[in-house]
Parts: C-alpha cells; structure tokens; sequence
C-alpha cells in the first residue's frame, strides 16, 4: 500500500494502539481520534498525532477538514456488554450515532476505506453451529450486539448509495498487552492481573463456556490487510478457529504464571453466552490472512507485558 494518511478512531485503546502502530512501522501517518474514556496516553506511539475528541462530536468534521485522511480505521466504541444493558439509550448514542457522524464526515472528505471494528461474539449470539462463518444467523443478545450490527447496515448503505468503501471485521475475543484488566471485558487481562498480585480467581460459572481467543497482533496484521484488499467482500470473521474453555485458558495461564494457584468458581453471569468461535476461511481466500500466534505463545507475551507494567 501507498503510503498514507490513516485515521484511527479509539486509537488510544487496546486494538486501536496496536494498530497504529503497526502502521507507523511501515511508514504510514497515523491519526487519532479519541475521548480517553477508556484509552491511555501512554498507549500512544511518539510519531501518532491525536486529538482528544467524541466521535459523536460535531468538532470532528473539523478533524477531517485538517487532516484529510486516505483511510479510517474505527474502533472508538462503548465497549462494555453489561453496560450496554444497563444503558443502552449511551451505547448506541456511541455506537450507532457517532459510527454515523464519523461516516458522513468520510463521505464528505471522499476517505478510499472504513475499517469497522465489528464483533462476531456479540452479533451471533448464541451459535446454531460450531464454527460460526459470516453467514451465520444474527442474534445479538445485547445492544452492544445490535449497535454493531446497526453499523455494519450503515456501511453497506453509505457504500451502496454514497461509494464509500468499507470492510467489517468481526473480531472473536481480543487479547494480549494493553488490554484493560479492570474492566468486566478480558477475561485473560483479567486473570493476568490478579494471577500476579497474588490475587483470587474467580472463574463465573463451570467454566466450560468457550471462546476463541485471538491476539491482538494479528488482528493488527488485519486491518492492514482489510486496507489493502481490493474485493467484493466486506466482512471477515478474524479469529482462530479453535475454541478454547476458560478453564482450559486458566490452566495454561497458570501453568506459565504459577502452576500452584487454584481458581474458584463462582456463579453462572445470567445471559453469558455458553460457545463461541468463528470460522474465518473467508479472511484466509480474500484478505490472505490468518492468525499465527498460538494461544500459548501470545498468553506468555501477554503475561510478560502484565509483568513489565506491574499493575
Ligand atoms: N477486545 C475485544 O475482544 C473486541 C472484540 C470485538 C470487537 N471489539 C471492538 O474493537 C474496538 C476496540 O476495542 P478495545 O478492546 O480496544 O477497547 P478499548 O476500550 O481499549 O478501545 C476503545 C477506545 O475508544 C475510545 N472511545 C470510547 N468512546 C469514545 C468516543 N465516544 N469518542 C472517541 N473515542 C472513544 C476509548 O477511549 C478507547 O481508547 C471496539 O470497537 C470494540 O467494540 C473488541
């Protein structure tokens, strides 16, 4: 890819920070927008140039006009599920309305590509079948699952009717250094966290519910490639393939951690989804992507940086 101006919204956050910085890696500028809600500044690479700002507010037209940026990656979101149930009327004020305001400003500014960061955990909800690919029912469980896929529907139609490119990413569940271990989102920052300070456990319910977990550099590695992609397909599934038990991911993390730790369990979360993994043979043909680092090598990177930062 030509070298070029790219915009990440949440760009201070876990994903969008290490997406950024692979860009700057290779040469591209990098833009932020970010409110810091939840995002650091210490996420930020020195060459990343940011403006402090809500996506849904009017000023980032002002950004667009300045800037002019080739590309926007999207990742600046309401994160949280269970606050999302809580307060669904501040979830989809972010999640679908400054989704809108940040695609009217890429309309205008005549941006090449939107890369939304999607959620194919939250969007499918309780699978039919095991993997899940793109074509799997919908059933969000949450708001934060409908507002995602409410953004999805909006970039279809802002390609269709207005010609602004864009590719989804359904992200599986996202791990590795920089992930916040305070929030009720990152079960393996979580468990890093309290497996250092000597701190409990606690594992919600049998621990047999599963996930497919993906580290955080190759989902980087994808939205590259999403960039780059010249296709008629616009969403991609980005995980392993592999589904793996919490108590199975416990067990790994202990062993490297400290195999003497022992977890408790604690009662079911009502409303957790039970199986989750995602088929990701389309990012493979389309994207000539698939993840490469296994789950024991990005759990040891993880818990090394946990380490280092000593929270
Ligand atoms: N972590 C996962 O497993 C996962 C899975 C699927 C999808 N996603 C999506 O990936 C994206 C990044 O998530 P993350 O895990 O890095 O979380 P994160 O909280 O670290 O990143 C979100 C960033 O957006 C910023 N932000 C929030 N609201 C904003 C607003 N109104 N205006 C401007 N900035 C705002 C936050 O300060 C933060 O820097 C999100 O869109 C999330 O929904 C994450």
């Amino acid at each position: 890819m030509q070298k070029s101006k790219i915009l990440i919204t949440g760009g201070a956050g876990f994903i969008g920070s290490h997406v950024a910085d692979l860009l700057i890696n290779e040469g591209h500028e990098v833009i932020v927008v970010d409110d810091f809600s939840s995002g650091r500044e210490a996420n930020l690479h020195e060459k990343t140039k940011c403006y402090k700002l809500d996506i849904r507010d009017a000023g980032l037209e002002r950004v667009f006009q300045d800037e002019k940026p080739h590309y926007v990656i999207h990742n600046a979101a309401q994160i949280d599920v269970r606050r999302s149930l809580a307060d669904p009327i501040y979830d989809a004020g972010v999640n679908i309305l400054g989704t809108i305001n940040l695609l009217q400003s890429c309309v205008t500014h005549k941006v090449k590509k939107v890369v939304l960061a999607s959620s194919g955990g939250a969007i499918y909800g309780e699978q039919e079948f095991f993997p899940a690919p793109e074509t799997h029912p919908f059933h969000p469980i949450s708001p934060y699952g409908i507002a995602k896929l409410t953004a999805e529907h909006y970039l279809f139609y802002f390609r269709a009717v207005h010609g602004l490119d864009y590719a989804a990413l359904r992200y599986a569940n996202v791990y590795g250094p920089r992930q916040d271990p305070f929030g009720e989102a990152g079960v393996v920052a979580i468990f890093a966290s309290r497996m250092l300070n000597g701190e409990k456990t606690l594992i919600n319910g049998s621990g047999e519910q599963t996930r497919d977990f993906i580290y955080v550099e190759d989902v980087a590695k994808a939205n590259i490639m999403a960039l780059e992609a010249d296709s008629n397909e616009k969403v991609f599934n980005i995980g392993t393939g592999k589904e793996t038990s919490i108590n199975r991911l416990f067990d790994i993390m202990k062993s490297i951690i400290n195999p003497s730790i022992t977890a408790e369990h604690g009662p079911a979360k009502a409303g957790e989804q039970l199986r989750s993994v995602l088929e990701c043979a389309r990012a493979k043909e389309v994207l000539h992507w698939s993840s490469r680092v296994s789950l024991e090598e990005g759990l040891r990177k993880t818990i090394d940086y946990f380490r280092s930062v000593n929270l």
